[in-house]
């Protein structure tokens, strides 16, 4: 019975500290979440930001929010190898354990909301090279319809629980919305990377998703106008944003080289251009903030 009191006060701090805005203040500006429109670029920019940091010298975990699972390839993991890029959603075991309830079964049945992750990257985590890890999470699709399914439960509490070790880094690429995962992201992503074109809807959308950004208490938020084809491109970017939603803006040209070598981007690595130039910003931009606040 004391152990069951002791058990339980024990579950209550660590959900306590998940949520209160205080906790790890260190740790929460070195989670960054990328989002933004589909094709605007997210993966790519996440990847190349990922190895960045990497080659700083710092210890780096990805995260694939997104159900195609593209991000391991752009980080140069074997195409023909992706049948061992198993997502967090396709444990079927992993999630029983965790929430109690197996995807699909029981409908109705009561399940653990908040279960303890805290050894999903020691057990999923695919190591690319020293200190460089790929995480495949796998999205629910009715998640935005607010499905309260296994899934979700567990994916939820990994993207609300996952802690940044050390000097980690974490670089969390999307699929969809803040929305989708707005409670959790709440929980701990100190900075956002919105990525978008120069049309006046991307714009538009950023805009939106900045202010969302703000409301989930994610107090650095970089804007990326991507794939700028001339000055015409920045000049319409510059006209239709606004520039107090955001921390850092940042226009980065469309390159053939980024679409001739997708998804790997490795060769970009290497090459001075003047995309990789403005991504070598807003990573500094980035840095900066991880270490400042
Ligand atoms: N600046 C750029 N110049 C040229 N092509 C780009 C640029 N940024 C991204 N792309 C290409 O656009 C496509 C979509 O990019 P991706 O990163 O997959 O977008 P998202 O993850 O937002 O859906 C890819 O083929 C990628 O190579
Ligand atoms: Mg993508």
């Amino acid at each position: 019975m004391i152990d069951e009191i002791s058990r339980r006060k024990r579950e209550m701090r660590r959900v306590a500290a998940s949520i209160s805005p205080s906790r790890d203040r260190g740790g929460r500006y070195r989670k960054v979440i990328v989002t933004g429109k589909g094709g605007v670029g997210k993966t790519t920019l996440t990847a190349i930001l990922a190895r960045l940091s990497h080659q700083a010298g710092r210890s780096v975990l990805a995260v694939d929010e997104d159900p195609q699972q593209n991000l391991g390839f752009s980080l140069g993991f074997p195409q023909e190898e992706a049948g061992n890029l198993l997502s967090l959603t396709k444990r079927f075991e992993y999630i029983k354990e965790k929430v109690g309830v197996s995807p699909g079964e029981g409908y109705g049945q009561a399940y653990i909301l908040n279960p303890d992750v805290s050894d999903v990257v020691d057990r999923f985590g695919i190591e690319l090279e020293p200190g460089l890890s790929l995480l495949v999470m796998g999205g629910v699709e009715q998640a935005s319809s607010g499905c309260l399914c296994p899934e979700n439960a567990l994916l939820e509490s990994v993207i609300r629980y996952i802690r940044v070790r050390d000097d980690e880094m974490i670089f969390l690429d999307t699929q969809a919305g803040l929305e989708h995962f707005g409670r959790a992201i709440a929980g701990g992503f100190g900075q956002a990377v919105i990525v978008a074109e120069s049309s006046y809807n991307s714009l538009s959308v950023a805009a939106d998703a900045a202010r969302l950004a703000k409301q989930l208490q994610i107090a650095v938020i970089h804007l990326v106008i991507n794939k700028c084809r001339n000055e015409n491109d920045k000049v319409k970017g510059k006209k239709i944003i606004d520039p107090s939603l955001f921390n850092t803006i940042r226009f980065l040209p469309f390159d053939p080289l980024v679409w001739d070598t997708e998804p790997d981007i490795s060769p970009l690595l290497t090459n001075q251009s003047p995309f990789m130039e403005n991504v070598q910003l807003l990573h500094r931009d980035i840095m900066k903030f991880s270490t400042e606040l």
